[in-house]
């Protein structure tokens, strides 16, 4: 059972997702080895993530290892339709297209929860949130879940502090070979390719403001100043602050960066860092973007209430005119610049490829050991980390040293000395 918003996009959709499956070697080695030995034979899976031809080619990955696997979109933005048309063809129970609202947003999710999963996976924790919230029936066939960002883990953890969280829960950002590649490398990366792509700007000389100096926002920094914009980050943590700083980068609050900067992008998983008192001081054109997961680290609203009018000037650039006379740029309505602007490709298909290869292999270690695992948020284990990094150096042709029987010995001791 499927829902998407045209099964004629299927054709399209199957060569993008050929595409990927081309950079995806570290997956596509789990997909061969699940196709043999079916480790999710007879479990059901329910996804929420944001529905792209990589995300695809971990769909196809999981029912080749035996399991009936629903997809729902994880943003209402980010949903790619060609390749949901393309899923629903091969099996996969797909609800999802580009631009639901919020109620059909929860209609997709549900329709897929009425699958009775006993794996959750999300991006952004609303699979495991409306199952704790509105269909806790669903617990009893629950085994475990994974989530893929950091405000879904944040989610998680409160849920954990104040034992509301039911089930197992393993926290797939916490990887290295997930953050380190996917919230760094990717993120900087796409976010860079959706800004571009969205308004066509130079981004040459331009002041560019990181509102958050994490895993995403030291991506998105390095490589703006790639593109020779003149970096500025504004942070709430001073080890980070720092770090920018010695970066290269300068620092300063939102409050002064506002009155300097061209284009702005926040990064945080926090809410409001760009407010009213922020917006008032704004030069006339900047330009107003986002990457941290949920459409919550713009104000919105408060830019509404500050405006006369707005208009849509670009596909997903929509102009505020200020009542002062000045006009501010907001794209993609302020939800994820990568993925919701038209085109946004999301991340490159290579750091996919080691995201969604965690995410197999701990579905499959849910499948075998979840039974035994308490309710709470477990990093995903060393050797899986470790397992992912060794395909992908494979499958780049690079060989690493092994530690000699002697430094092993050297490690261990603690006698020698100067
Ligand atoms: N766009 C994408 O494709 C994508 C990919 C991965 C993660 N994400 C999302 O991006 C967000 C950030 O993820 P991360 O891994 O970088 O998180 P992180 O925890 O590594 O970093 C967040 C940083 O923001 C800072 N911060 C918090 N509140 C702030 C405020 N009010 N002002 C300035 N700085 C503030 C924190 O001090 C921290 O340094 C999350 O919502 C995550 O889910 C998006």
């Amino acid at each position: 059972m499927s829902k998407v918003k045209d099964p004629k996009l299927a054709s399209e959709g199957k060569q993008k997702i050929e595409w990927a499956e081309s950079h995806m070697p570290a997956l596509m080695k789990i997909r061969e080895q699940f196709a043999k030995e079916k480790p999710l034979k007879g479990l059901t899976v329910a996804a929420c993530l944001h529905v792209t031809k990589e995300t695809a080619v971990l769909m196809r990955t999981l029912k080749d290892g035996g399991a009936v696997v629903g997809l729902c979109g994880s943003n209402p933005l980010s949903t790619q339709d060609d390749i949901a048309a393309a899923l629903a063809e091969d099996g996969i129970n797909v609800f999802a297209w580009r631009g639901v609202s919020n109620d059909e947003y929860y209609w997709c999710l549900n329709q897929v929860l009425d699958l009775k999963p006993n794996i959750t996976m999300d991006d952004g924790g609303d699979l495991v949130a409306t199952i704790h919230s509105k269909r806790q029936d669903l617990l009893k066939n629950i085994i475990g879940g994974t989530e893929e960002t950091t405000t879904g883990v944040i989610r998680f953890r409160s849920m954990e502090k104040d034992k509301a969280l039911k089930y197992p829960v393993i926290s797939v950002n916490d990887a290295y070979t997930k953050h380190l590649f996917d919230n760094r490398y990717g993120t900087g990366q796409s976010t860079i390719d959706g800004i571009v792509r969205a308004s066509s700007v130079l981004l040459a000389g331009k002041n560019f403001v990181v509102g958050g100096y994490g895993w995403c926002g030291r991506g998105i920094a390095a490589r703006a100043k790639g593109m020779g914009c003149k970096v500025i980050v504004t942070e709430v943590d001073p080890v980070r602050a720092l770090e920018a700083y010695m970066d290269g980068f300068q620092v300063m609050s939102m409050g002064e960066a506002s009155k300097i900067g061209d284009i702005f992008v926040t990064a945080s998983g926090d809410k409001d860092l760009i407010r009213k008192e922020h917006m008032e001081k704004m030069k006339s054109g900047a330009i107003l973007a986002n990457s941290g997961h949920f459409n919550v680290e713009i104000n919105v609203k408060e830019l509404e209430s500050l405006s006369s009018g707005k208009r849509t000037v670009r596909p997903n650039v929509e102009e505020y005119k200020l009542k002062s006379g000045k006009k501010l740029y907001l794209l993609g309505e302020g939800r994820l610049v990568n993925l919701a602007t038209p085109k946004g490709m999301g991340h490159p298909i290579e750091v996919m490829d080691m995201s969604f290869a965690l995410q197999a292999l701990c579905a499959r270690y849910i499948a075998e050991e979840g039974r035994g695992m308490k309710p709470g948020v477990y990093d995903v284990p060393a050797r899986i980390d470790e397992r992912v990094a060794d395909l992908k150096l494979r499958s780049l042709g690079l060989t690493i040293d092994s530690l000699t029987d002697s430094q092993i010995q050297y490690l261990k001791s603690w006698d020698i000395g100067t």
